[in-house]
């Protein structure tokens, strides 16, 4: 059995079904650079029948992205596995991942299907991706609440047609961690052929990287999660614990290494929080900003004579180096577009002027600048690689208890000026309602997170910012050292965004899996 453990991360496609989670083409790029920079074996770029978006998505990765196998989902329908083959076939290595449910409960409720036509589904769609494609992966959806001969069965026949890995779904988060091992060494022993088992855990029960590990134990040598654990509801296996668990406990599982570069995990896990909107928690293992505080004494003393005392991972392996102080008001464009390199972060042209504008204004009120305030700034500035729409040109805010707050933005709109005046029942209010004045796009605020940048009094608060108008849901951030005006920021992004998919190709999802 190979030592190898292949990393299929789902983020695009099981993780952008997080709710409120809306990624577009851009910007699924951007992560799919960095999931491969990251080094995992597979991206699953998307469902390319699903919408119009998700096929353009699915397409631009396999077109742009090298390194690992770009995968597409599809159900066994023909015009799906059709769909999917369209969007992925330019990939130097493409892979077809055809799925159907097998669970008693989802074929009578939800396919209306007896077991013998899931079966046919499953023999026709497999056959059909292999005419396409030699990687053909194949999911019977909910495999932990199905029969277990009837699964067998059904991966037989799937092997029988050329399917070279059969990934085994805990999709509603049920499996415990010995019955889910237990679960992937009897489908070794039952269905024959040449062919990898891959996990599939979902966390509704916390149990996801724990389910994932013990099917690795038991033989598996692909495990799909996603960065940051993101996924439907509770979320997947978060890729970041899987790794650093076989990393850390080698001796436990026998030696297998995967081909992930652990050092890119913390920027991954941003550039991946950043793009979605979904922070990370504080006290998230690997990649939370407190997964290498110590905070009593005791533990801090020991730290110091020997970090070993309590922790049993290297911050550096992981890419959590304390943030060094990086840059200040008198540092120059050149230091400035340097460090952003050495973050990966590779800015040109207009680009790189919008930003270190921002840079140089924050810079004036904040005395240093940490990796992680640049990173603020890129993302507040950028958010993608797209065009913005509206800039801020000024904001003036007035209020207090004893006064109704009243705000007045000025805003660039291509070469000309728009404004707006407005009040609110408080400033933030107040700034959102002149914006949608100045813009003309009215929408609902459906989230809205405030939170600092790093620590200390001149700290930069960073919001972040979930607007719903005309069909479209759209994130936004803004960095500021004034709360206020970071949600103004914040606001006037989600409006960018909102404005591109608006005039871009719809994205509506028809179908879902
Ligand atoms: O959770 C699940 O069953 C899935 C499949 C489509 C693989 O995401
Ligand atoms: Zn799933």
């Amino acid at each position: 059995m190979s030592d190898h453990l292949k990393i299929f991360d789902t983020t695009l496609r099981d993780g952008e079904q997080s709710p409120g989670i809306s990624l577009d083409v851009a910007e699924k790029l951007e992560i799919a650079e960095q999931l491969a920079n990251l080094g995992v074996d597979i991206i699953e770029a998307g469902f390319p029948i699903a919408s119009v978006g998700d096929f353009d998505s699915v397409q631009a990765i396999a077109n742009a992205v090298r390194g690992p196998v770009i995968t597409a989902l599809s159900r066994t329908g023909f015009q799906d596995v059709d769909r999917a083959w369209e969007a992925v076939q330019h990939a130097d290595r493409p892979r077809i991942h055809v799925f159907i449910a097998t669970s008693p409960i989802h074929m009578a409720k939800k396919l209306r299907m007896t077991e013998e036509q899931v079966k046919a589904e499953i023999v026709a769609g497999v056959a059909r991706a292999r005419s396409y494609c030699t990687d053909v992966e194949f999911s019977p959806e909910d495999g932990s609440r199905s029969d277990v001969d009837f699964m067998c069965d059904v991966l037989q026949a799937a092997v029988d047609q050329g399917a070279t890995t059969l990934n085994i779904p805990d999709t509603v988060g049920y499996g415990v961690p010995e019955e889910y091992g237990h679960l992937i060494a009897h489908i070794f022993e039952t269905v024959h052929g040449d062919y990898v088992i891959s996990t599939h855990c979902h966390n509704d029960l916390g149990l996801a990287v724990a389910n994932s590990l013990a099917g690795v134990q038991a033989g598996a040598r692909q495990v799909e999660c996603a960065i940051n654990g993101l996924g439907e509801r509770a979320g997947n296996a978060a890729l970041e614990e899987i790794v650093m668990a076989i990393k850390t406990r080698s001796d436990y599982f026998g030696g297998i290494q995967t081909g992930v570069r652990t050092e890119e995990l913390a920027r991954t896990s941003r550039v991946v929080s950043r793009l979605t909107g979904y922070p990370v928690q504080y006290n998230k293992a690997v990649v939370g900003r407190n997964a290498f505080a110590h905070e009593s004494g005791i533990h801090q003393h020991g730290v110091l004579e020997d970090r070993e005392t309590y922790e049993i991972i290297d911050a550096s392996t992981v890419g959590q180096e304390a943030a060094q102080i990086v840059l200040g008001k008198h540092s120059g464009r050149h230091a400035f577009a340097d460090s952003l390199a050495k973050m990966g972060l590779r800015l040109q042209g207009d680009a790189l002027n919008q930003a270190f504008v921002r840079f140089k204004e924050l810079a004036d009120r904040k005395m240093q600048l940490t990796e992680a305030d640049l990173e603020a700034i890129v993302a507040e500035e950028l958010g993608t690689n797209a065009v913005h729409r509206y800039a801020m040109a000024s904001l003036d805010v007035h209020g207090g208890t004893q006064s109704t707050p009243v705000a007045k933005v000025v805003l660039t709109d291509g070469d000309g000026k728009v404004d707006g005046e407005a009040e609110g029942n408080g400033m933030v209010d107040a700034v959102i309602a002149a914006i949608a004045q100045a813009t003309g796009v009215t929408g609902t605020v459906v989230d809205f997170k405030v939170s600092s940048v790093t620590g200390g009094g001149d700290a930069l608060g960073d919001v972040i910012i979930q607007l719903e108008a005309e069909g479209h849901t759209a994130s936004g951030r803004g960095v500021a050292t004034d709360v206020v005006e970071a949600s103004g920021r914040a606001y006037l992004n989600a409006v960018n965004k909102l404005v591109r998919l608006r005039d871009g190709r719809p994205r509506e999802r028809t179908v879902g899996p």
